[in-house]
């Protein structure tokens, strides 16, 4: 299985091609998904720090809409995990003050 690393948390097991925001939430972390992975929120992102993930489609380009984020960021709803990765959080429950993540990113 491969590995996720979480920043500030640390690696874990997580099933083949299992999405990224659904890997990262079962490790505990309150990572927001607040439109349920349409995608539309772009609250799911994250930066990939190390490992390959799936090429960006149109959708989540749409969804990520300025420059600076396509280039640095991916949305956690739209990446099935295919090889070991790191990876930060950006947006939590905790630090974002939201109440509630979302609605559960549907596999
Ligand atoms: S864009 Fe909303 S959950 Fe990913």
């Amino acid at each position: 299985m491969p590995i996720v690393t979480i920043e500030g948390i640390g690696p874990v097991e997580a099933e083949l091609g299992r999405k990224l925001v659904n890997v990262i939430e079962g490790a505990g972390v309150d990572i927001l998904h607040r439109c349920g992975g349409r995608p539309a929120c772009t609250t799911c992102m994250v930066k990939v720090k190390a490992g390959d993930v799936s090429p960006m489609e149109a959708a989540e380009e749409e969804a990520l809409e300025e420059p600076e984020l396509i280039e640095t960021c991916r949305l956690s709803c739209q990446i099935r995990v295919a090889s070991d990765l790191t990876v930060e959080v950006i947006h939590t429950v905790t630090n974002s003050g939201k109440d509630g993540a979302g609605p559960t990113v549907t596999e």
